[in-house]
C-alpha cells in the first residue's frame, strides 16, 4: 500500500525548474513579478497539454457514438450561476493574519496547541492603541518571541513609521493554553481574523453600462465548464437527435479567485477542465457512475499514469458537493502528496432541474420507447487537464546513473512521457552536419513526417548531446542519418536509419520508408 503522506519537495523542486529551463511551463508575467495562480506553457508545455486535449477528445468523443461534444463561452449569465448555486454558494472559508495580511483557507490550517499571549494594546509616549491581539507560542519557544511579534503588530498604528518596534511598551499581557487551536498562523504565530466565505468567481462588467451595479451589465468567468453542457442540454438534443443514455463532452478554461494558488500549477487561478456530462435514466446513476470510474482509470493508465499510483477515494457523506449522490475522486501521488486529479460525480437531475425551475422552460426528456417525459439525472467525470498534465510531468522525470561508451558514468536526465503525450515525437539528426547528402536525407525525413507529428531536426554537437538533450525533454525517438544510410559501408544498409529508443537507449537499423508506419502506431 503506497504511503499516502509521502512526499518528495526536493523532485519537485527538480520538476519546476526543469519545466523552465526547456520550455514546458513558465510563471505567468514573470518579467513583472509574476502573477499568482496564471501560468504560460511554453513551446514544449503546449505540445504535451495539446497532446493530452486531443487524446480525451479522441477517447471520449470520436470514438464513441453516445457522447458529442461542446465549446461553450467562457462569460457566463449571472442567472445561469445563480439557479446552479454557484452566486450563493461558491465559497471558501478564509481568514487573514493580523500581522503579515496573508490570506490563508480557514478549513487547511494545520490544528496547533501551545501557550496564546494575549494583548489588549500598546503605548509609546503619549501615543496609545487599544486593539486585542495574540501570539500562539509552541512548546520550547520563549516569550520573548511573543512579545516581539506583538509590538511588530502594533508599530503598524503608530504614525512614526520609522519607530522601532522595541520602543513600544505593552498592555494587558495575559495567556491561555490552547489545544488544537486554528486561530493561529502557523508561519507567524500572529492571530488571525475570523473566518469568512469568500466568493470564488471572477465577476466582470459586460457593455459600456453605466451603473457598476446594472444586474444585465454582469458577467462571471465560468467556474466550471458543466455549467454551458446543462444550459444547452435542451439544444443538443433536439440538434443531435441523441438518445439516453448519451453525453456532452466539453474542453475549456474555467477560472476560480483560489484563495491560496499552490503546488506549481496543481491549484491555479485560471486552469482547463475536460468534462463530460453523460445523461442517463434515474435508475442508472449510480451504475453508471462506477463504469466511468472504471474508464478514466483505463485512461489514465493509457497515458502513463500507472494503476499503483492511482488512488480511488469514495467522498463520504457530508464531504461531497450538495448536489452529488456519490462522488469518486481519483487521486495521484504527486511529489507533494497524494492529491485529486478527477472527480467522478453522481450530480442526479440537480443541475436541470434547477435551471428548468430558474428559466421557467421545460428541459425534459421524452422517452420515445416508454413515452415517459422525465429530466435526465447526470454521472459527470470531470478532469483537470493542468494537473494531469503535471502528473505526467511528475511521473515522467527520473534521473539515472549511465555509463558512457568511455566507462564513464553519468546523470542523466530523461522525461519518460508516454509517447502519446510527448511533445516531440522523434529528433532527426545527420551524423554529421558538414555531409550535404546526410543533411539532405534529415531534411527530407524530417518533411515526411511533420505533416503527421511533432518532429525537430537538430545538427549540432556530438550525437551523444544530441540524444541527453532530447532525453531531457522526453522524446520517444531518435533518427540519425549516418554513413550507412549514404549505402557507402554495405550496400544492404542503403536507405536506412538508425532508430534510437529513449528508455532503453536501445538502437535498431531500419528502412526509412517503414519510418512513417512504425512511428504512427507508436504515437497513437
Ligand atoms: N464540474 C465539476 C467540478 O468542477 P471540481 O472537483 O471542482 O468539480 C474538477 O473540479 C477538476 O478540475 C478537479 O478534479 C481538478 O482536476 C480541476 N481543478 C479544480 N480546481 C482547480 C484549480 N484551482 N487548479 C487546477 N485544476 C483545478
Amino acid at each position: 500500500m503506497a504511503d499516502k503522506e509521502y512526499t518528495d519537495p526536493e523532485r519537485m523542486e527538480k520538476i519546476v525548474s526543469l519545466c523552465k529551463r526547456r520550455g514546458f511551463i513558465y510563471q505567468s508575467a514573470e518579467l513583472y513579478g509574476g502573477l499568482n495562480g496564471c501560468w504560460d506553457y511554453g513551446p514544449l508545455g503546449v505540445e504535451v497539454k495539446r497532446n493530452l486535449k486531443e487524446y480525451w477528445w479522441r477517447r471520449n468523443v470520436q470514438e464513441r457514438e453516445d457522447i458529442v461534444g461542446l465549446d461553450g463561452s467562457i462569460l457566463t449569465h449571472q442567472s445561469v450561476l445563480t439557479a446552479s448555486g454557484h452566486v450563493g454558494g461558491f465559497s471558501d472559508p478564509m481568514c487573514d493574519c493580523l500581522l503579515s495580511k496573508a490570506r490563508l483557507r480557514a478549513d487547511q490550517i494545520e490544528p496547533q496547541s501551545g501557550t496564546a499571549y494575549h494583548y489588549t494594546g500598546a503605548r509609546e509616549s503619549e501615543w496609545s492603541v487599544a486593539r486585542d491581539f495574540a501570539v500562539l507560542l509552541r512548546e520550547g519557544e520563549n516569550e520573548n518571541r511573543a512579545r516581539k511579534t506583538a509590538r511588530q503588530y502594533y508599530a503598524q498604528f503608530h504614525p512614526n513609521k520609522s519607530l522601532s518596534p522595541k520602543a513600544l511598551e505593552l498592555v494587558g499581557e495575559s495567556t491561555t493554553e490552547e489545544e488544537d487551536t486554528t486561530r493561529y498562523n502557523p508561519e507567524n504565530g500572529s492571530l488571525l481574523t475570523e473566518a469568512r466565505e469568500f466568493n470564488l468567481m471572477f465577476k466582470t462588467q459586460m457593455g459600456a453600462s453605466s451603473s457598476e451595479e446594472d444586474p444585465n451589465a454582469v458577467a462571471y468567468l465560468r467556474p466550471e465548464t458543466a455549467q454551458s453542457i446543462f444550459t444547452q442540454f435542451k439544444n443538443v438534443l433536439d440538434t443531435s437527435r441523441m438518445k439516453v443514455p448519451f453525453g456532452i463532452a466539453q474542453i475549456g478554461k474555467a477560472f476560480r479567485n483560489e484563495i491560496n494558488p499552490r503546488n506549481f500549477t496543481f491549484r491555479s487561478r485560471e486552469f482547463e477542465q475536460m468534462e463530460i456530462e453523460y445523461f442517463c435514466r434515474p435508475e442508472d446513476g449510480l451504475r453508471l457512475t462506477d463504469e466511468w470510474l472504471e474508464n478514466r482509470l483505463t485512461f489514465y493508465n493509457d497515458i502513463g499514469l500507472p494503476r499503483e499510483k492511482l488512488h480511488v477515494l469514495d467522498v463520504p457523506d457530508g464531504e461531497r458537493a450538495h448536489y452529488s449522490k456519490k462522488t469518486y475522486d481519483i487521486e495521484f501521488d504527486f511529489p507533494f502528496g497524494c492529491q485529486e486529479l478527477e472527480g467522478v460525480a453522481y450530480r442526479t437531475d440537480y443541475d436541470l432541474s434547477k435551471h428548468q425551475e430558474h428559466s421557467g422552460r421545460p428541459i425534459e426528456y421524452f422517452d420515445e420507447a416508454t413515452k415517459e417525459k422525465f429530466i435526465p439525472h447526470v454521472v459527470e467525470p470531470s478532469a483537470g487537464c493542468d494537473r494531469t498534465v503535471l502528473a505526467l510531468l511528475c511521473e515522467a522525470f527520473e534521473e539515472e546513473e549511465v555509463t558512457d561508451a568511455k566507462g564513464k558514468s553519468e546523470v542523466r536526465t530523461v522525461m519518460r512521457l508516454h509517447p502519446r503525450v510527448a511533445p516531440i515525437k522523434a529528433a532527426i539528426f545527420p551524423l554529421l552536419k558538414k555531409n550535404e547528402e546526410q543533411v539532405r536525407i534529415s531534411r527530407e525525413i524530417q518533411h515526411s513526417l511533420e505533416r503527421f507529428m511533432n518532429v525537430f531536426y537538430d545538427q549540432t554537437g556530438a550525437v551523444g548531446r544530441r540524444y541527453r538533450r532530447q532525453d531531457e525533454v522526453g522524446t520517444p525517438f531518435c533518427i540519425t542519418v549516418d554513413f550507412e544510410t549514404l549505402g557507402e559501408e554495405n550496400p544492404d544498409l542503403k536507405d536506412t536509419v538508425t532508430l534510437r529508443h529513449r528508455d532503453s537507449m536501445e538502437q535498431e537499423r531500419i528502412a526509412i520508408s517503414d519510418l512513417l508506419p512504425r512511428l504512427l502506431d507508436e504515437i497513437q
